[in-house]
């Protein structure tokens, strides 16, 4: 059967594409360390797990308003003015299907056919293919390992145009874990405000921030910020539950509007019993800083085994999420089985046939002389994966 001709833009998900390969070694009996997963290794807390049965029980699984109950978007509220400042009304909320969809509805209804979306690069994966879908055109902003892969003014005026709508802005970053601090903040979205560019800020890594850093949520900088932002966030990262897909964006009251009014045809809502479930698991995040702990031990084991096995100096350091970036392009143009590594690519393979490790091409997230490499597993495996690279790397002539 024929399918849209527009739609062949939009490629499958990377990562997910080296899951998938991942899973077929596995099945044919390799040991193989995975370095690629984009979400906790932590189970979702029990008493999450205990209150979607209460919901269950209750038979609380019939349609719900499209925009999330009541009471979850009271409890988004309530979490934003806690631990972001913000002061939300529940009609400024939606509740969606993960950030993911939060961020892909935002661009609909914010993008008009061939308007242009600021993705600064390194991006997450899924930004560029989500501007496409939305029938906007995704516009890239460079940043440098130099400059901590932040973005700068200069950057932003040498991109923009008349036809830019949109910034996407993700703090902390996927994949550099690198973290913005208020005065940045308010110096891109000061910028932003003067160009007539909506801030979109995914802050779905929030909660996962280093000791002797803060985390300022983007709309937190001023009044006038506040009306120009569309902040995302959601509970896969922070509260374990990334198959939950409980998602949120909190925006002026005309964003949200037109964002239901998308939602209630393209989705309806996500399901009855685990939006009730949300509002009990936003209450409670006193586990996070136990996870937080052990991201950041494996995040500083991993750049001391880096420095030991792949000899790699230049590894910005994360602030917070649960990957490393590291510039790998020293290797680039040396060989091993008659192959030459000639980018990210070449790279990610000699590490999966050679290591037995896996680990995201940096082309994915639009650069290719990295690697990312994800600690959202045990330190054993951590330890296990660095030293097979190391010894795979002697190999390369
Ligand atoms: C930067 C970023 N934003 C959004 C998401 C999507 O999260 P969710 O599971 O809430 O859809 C991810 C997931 O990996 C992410 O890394």
């Amino acid at each position: 059967m024929k399918t849209a001709k527009w739609l062949d833009c939009i490629v499958p998900s990377p990562t997910m594409a080296v899951n998938q390969k991942v899973i077929e070694l596995k099945s044919k009996g390799k040991k193989i360390v995975s370095l690629v997963v984009g979400e906790p290794d932590f189970e979702t807390p029990d008493f999450i797990k205990e209150a979607v049965a209460v919901a269950l029980k209750k038979n609380l699984t019939r349609y719900t308003e499209a925009q999330g109950i009541l009471s979850l978007r009271e409890a988004i509220c309530e979490k934003l003015k806690r631990d972001n400042g913000l002061h939300y009304d529940p009609s400024q909320i939606i509740v969606t299907c993960g950030a993911k969809q939060a961020i892909s509805a935002a661009l609909f209804v914010l993008v008009d056919s061939g308007e242009e979306v600021l993705v600064p690069s390194p991006y997450w994966v899924s930004y560029p293919d989500m501007v496409k879908l939305a029938r906007g055109i995704p516009v890239f902003v460079e940043t440098t390992a130099n400059n901590r892969y932040k973005l700068t003014i200069d950057d932003l005026e040498k991109v923009y145009t008349s036809k830019t709508r949109v910034l996407i802005l993700n703090n902390p970053s996927n994949p550099t874990g690198v973290l913005y601090n208020k005065e940045e903040l308010l110096k891109i979205s000061e910028w932003c405000l003067k160009k007539g560019v909506v801030v979109i800020s995914d802050e779905v890594y929030e909660k996962i921030v280093f000791s002797g850093r803060k985390f300022v949520s983007t709309a937190n900088c001023s009044e006038e910020i506040y009306n120009n932002t569309v902040t995302i966030n959601g509970l896969s990262k922070s509260h374990c539950m990334t198959g939950w897909r409980v998602g949120y964006a909190a925006a002026p009251k005309r964003v949200i509007a037109a964002m239901t009014n998308f939602q209630s045809h393209f989705l309806s809502h996500i399901a009855t019993f685990i939006q009730h479930a949300s509002v009990v698991a936003l209450k409670d995040d006193s586990f996070i800083p136990k996870m937080v702990v052990a991201y950041e031990e494996r995040v500083n084991t991993t750049l001391e085994l880096m420095k030991k096995h792949m000899s790699l100096s230049n590894c910005v350091v994360p602030d917070g999420a649960f990957y490393l970036f590291p510039t790998v392009n020293k290797y680039y143009g040396k060989t091993y089985n008659g192959k030459t590594i000639s980018g990210s690519i070449d790279m990610a393979t000699f590490l999966l046939e050679e290591a037995n490790v896996a680990v995201v091409p940096g082309l994915a997230f639009g650069m290719d002389n990295n690697i990312r490499l994800s600690v959202a597993t045990s330190l054993t495996e951590i330890q296990d994966g660095l030293e097979k690279i190391g010894q795979a790397l002697i190999k390369l002539n």
